[in-house]
């Protein structure tokens, strides 16, 4: 059992303090008898990852982009909502819960840091000592034990390969390629189109290419090359225009049917 400081609990505290529709909004954090408890709104659709896994048909493009959306949202916000920068380090499909309308919420504070004041203008990264964190989602630099906001920037291109093509971020076709990250950059520097894509999104070509591109560029190695999430939401913005202007446009099919 992991033996908790007060530390922990005022950090929690902290977190309570974060509320956003993306996020699964935290009640309290208490001690019960020596035991650490949160209370959370419950989220009942289960993970992101699960639904992935089960290839459910209601995730067609259009739901699965208004899910990269939120993602990107809820993280946004962690990164600037308040006078210090909180990096969740954590961010994977089995931490998005999704609610039964498909809005994701992010979950799962246990590695969340507070990074510093936002007094330097954005490019803020400290040294831990530990490193944590899941392998598949983490960024090269983590292994320095470098944090930045970006970190969690990379994280979430991995989310957006899973996304996009339905896989675990441990799938891998490649020999000497381990991870969906490693496995996607070699394919989209080789041949894009041996990337797999799921089936059951029916992905529209330019949509894809456009995700796949915003992947790459969370993915980049240097994470100072990274864009930040508020980049990125504005370039979903810019995607999620594309499928608006279609008169085929698969979510309004979906709304309408629930
Ligand atoms: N607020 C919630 N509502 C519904 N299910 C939840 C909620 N929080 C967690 N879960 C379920 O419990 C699992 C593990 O929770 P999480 O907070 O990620 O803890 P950990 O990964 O540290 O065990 C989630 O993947 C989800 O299935
Ligand atoms: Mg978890």
């Amino acid at each position: 059992m992991v033996k908790l400081t007060v530390n922990d609990l005022l950090e929690c505290q902290n977190i309570i303090q974060y509320r956003h529709t993306n996020l699964v909004c935290l009640f309290s954090a208490l001690m019960v008898d020596n035991h650490f408890c949160m209370v959370m709104e419950y989220v009942a659709n289960g993970s992101l990852r699960s639904k992935l896994k089960a290839k459910d048909e209601n995730l067609d493009y259009s739901v699965r982009l208004q899910i990269c959306r939120g993602i990107a949202e809820g993280i946004n916000y962690l990164h600037t909502a308040f006078m210090t920068y909180l990096v969740h380090r954590d961010i994977k499909s089995d931490n998005i819960l999704l609610t039964e309308d498909y809005t994701p919420k992010i979950c799962d504070f246990g590695l969340a840091k507070i990074l510093s004041a936002r007094i330097d203008h954005g490019n803020s990264a400290i040294f831990t000592e530990t490193i944590c964190g899941t392998e598949p989602y983490l960024p090269p630099e983590s292994f320095q034990g470098i944090v930045s906001r970006r970190f969690d920037v990379y994280s979430y291109g991995v989310v957006l390969l899973e996304i996009i093509s339905g896989k675990p971020a441990t799938f891998s076709d490649l020999e000497g390629c381990r991870f969906l990250a490693n496995y996607f950059l070699h394919c989209y520097n080789h041949d894009k189109s041996t990337f797999p894509i799921a089936e059951t999104a029916s992905w529209p070509n330019n949509i894809k290419k456009k995700l796949m591109k915003l992947a790459k560029n969370c993915l980049k190695r240097n994470y100072r090359d990274r864009p930040q999430m508020d980049k990125v939401t504005t370039k979903l913005a810019k995607i999620n225009l594309m499928q608006d202007n279609s008169p085929d446009s698969k979510l309004t099919r979906f709304f309408s049917r629930i």
